[in-house]
Parts: structure tokens; C-alpha cells; sequence
């Protein structure tokens, strides 16, 4: 059983390792992806029922187009695959599906089921779960600074009210929990374009472990991490937790 901590409201995973999971294995990249999915499947199913409000994946990211053909195309069927056959749990299970992105460029055929599958749960009251799909931070933040110009363009709003709530109202995660815990499996300790404006305040924990290897109990382990940080958020440690002044430290 998890000790009630304080849960964070908004995690992202980076997930990472996949290819290196199957090598370590003699297996082919591929099986790695496949072995990842699953890893996906418990991992949706945990954060929904242990309360977290939103789960950002970060699934293939718009750099990820400069690996081989092959490589990609078979990404793509197995997204393409994962959706029908999960979705009718994250539908039972309350989930909202939500793919943030820039889906232009994806297969015709993909796209169609990610509308389907978004339509079917955007009803759904439960947890958010965002997959991330030919997402790039920058290209987030250059689409939101679009949508703001056009806003303007159009007279809808003036150039000198633009603040941080009007872009954060344009980017993917928009209306959701701030982000409170990123989490990178596989060893780097790099963002790799994802979540930047997003990540601002986020707690950054990285794991060894590929992500085919990781669990409930990993997650766990993140979340009392996560829950034993002291987020002063630019003020000081006395402000947060007066009791420290009162301890003398
Ligand atoms: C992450 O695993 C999955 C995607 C980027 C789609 P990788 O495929 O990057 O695995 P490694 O980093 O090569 O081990
Ligand atoms: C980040 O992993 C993207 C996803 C997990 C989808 P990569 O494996 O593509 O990241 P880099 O290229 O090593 O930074
Ligand atoms: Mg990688």
C-alpha cells in the first residue's frame, strides 16, 4: 500500500529507453516499443487511481521524424494499435484522452482514430491524459505566439495585453493542473523539447531504468521523491515552513 503523500496534480513522463531495453536484450528496437506499450497500459491505470488529475506521455516528438523510415512508420501502427485496443478501458476507466501536438503532418489514418478515440472520452470526468505526438515545445510556443498575432490581427485583443495567462491559454495543456513533477526514464538528463514553458516550476526527477522496465513501484518511488521537495517557489525556506525558524534552521 502507498503512504497518503502528497500527490502531485500534474505528472509528465519522458519516456525513454526503448531502443536501449531491446538491445540489452538482443531483441530488435521494435520490441522495445511494444514492451514500452504495455509499461504505458499500467502505468494510465496506476496514475488514474492513486488521484493524479493530469498524465502528459510524451509519446514521439517532432525531432523523432530523423530516425529511419522504418523505425517511424512502425511507431505510428503501433500508436495506431494501442489506441483500439485501450480504448475502450480508458473509456470505462473515466479517462479524458486529450493528443497534443501537431497532428498535420501524421497519417491520415491516425489522425481519424485519435478524433474518434478524443471524441469518445471528452466527456469523461476522470483523469486527463495527454499523449504527446509530434510534439515540440517550440513548435507549441511558436503556434500560441500565431494564434495571439492572429488575435490581434483580427482585433479580438490588443498587442500590450498579451501576458503569460493570454499565451498559456494557447498552448496544449491550456485549463489543466500546473505541471508538478517531470519524470525522465532511460539515464539523460535532457527536456528534449518537451513541456518548456510548461516545466517552469516542475520537479525534474530521472530515473535510470528504461522504460520498459518501469513500474508501480518506480513511480512510487518518484512520487515520495516528488512529495519530499520543499517548493518555495522563489521564496525563502522560513516562508514556507515557519517552523523552520522556530527549529533554528
Ligand atoms: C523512447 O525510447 C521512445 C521514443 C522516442 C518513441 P527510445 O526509442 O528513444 O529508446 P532509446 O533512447 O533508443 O533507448
Ligand atoms: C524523447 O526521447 C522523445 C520521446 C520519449 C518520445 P528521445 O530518445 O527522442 O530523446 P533524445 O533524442 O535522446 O534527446
Ligand atoms: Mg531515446
Amino acid at each position: 500500500m502507498r503512504e497518503k503523500l502528497q500527490t502531485p496534480r500534474h505528472v509528465a513522463i519522458i519516456m525513454d529507453g526503448n531502443g536501449r531495453w531491446a538491445k540489452s536484450r538482443r531483441k530488435p528496437r521494435f520490441s522495445g516499443h511494444k514492451q514500452g506499450v504495455k509499461t504505458v497500459r499500467r502505468t494510465v491505470e496506476y496514475a488514474a487511481s492513486i488521484g493524479i488529475e493530469s498524465l502528459t506521455l510524451y509519446a514521439f516528438s517532432s525531432e523523432n521524424w530523423g530516425r529511419p523510415e522504418a523505425e517511424v512508420k512502425l511507431l505510428f501502427e503501433l500508436l495506431s494499435l494501442s489506441i483500439s485496443e485501450q480504448l475502450a478501458d480508458l473509456h470505462k476507466n473515466n479517462i479524458m484522452l486529450n493528443v497534443i501536438g501537431d497532428q498535420t503532418a501524421l497519417p491520415g489514418r491516425l489522425v481519424k482514430k485519435i478524433v474518434r478515440a478524443v471524441d469518445l472520452t471528452q466527456h469523461n470526468t476522470g483523469m486527463k491524459l495527454n499523449i504527446a505526438l509530434n510534439y515540440g515545445a517550440r513548435w507549441e510556443l511558436a503556434s500560441a505566439a500565431k494564434e495571439l498575432a492572429l488575435g490581434c490581427v483580427r482585433g479580438e485583443i490588443k498587442p500590450e495585453q498579451i501576458d503569460e495567462a493570454r499565451l498559456e491559454g494557447c498552448l496544449s495543456t491550456a485549463g489543466q493542473a500546473e505541471l508538478d513533477l517531470l519524470i525522465r526514464t532511460g539515464g539523460e538528463h535532457r527536456l528534449s523539447n518537451f513541456l518548456l514553458w510548461q516545466a517552469a516550476y516542475a520537479e525534474l526527477y530521472f530515473s535510470d531504468t528504461y522504460w520498459p522496465d518501469f513500474n508501480e513501484a518506480e513511480l512510487d518511488e518518484a512520487l515520495s521523491w516528488f512529495a519530499s521537495r520543499k517548493r518555495r517557489f522563489g521564496k525563502t525556506d522560513e516562508q514556507i515552513s515557519p517552523q523552520a525558524i522556530k527549529a533554528g534552521g
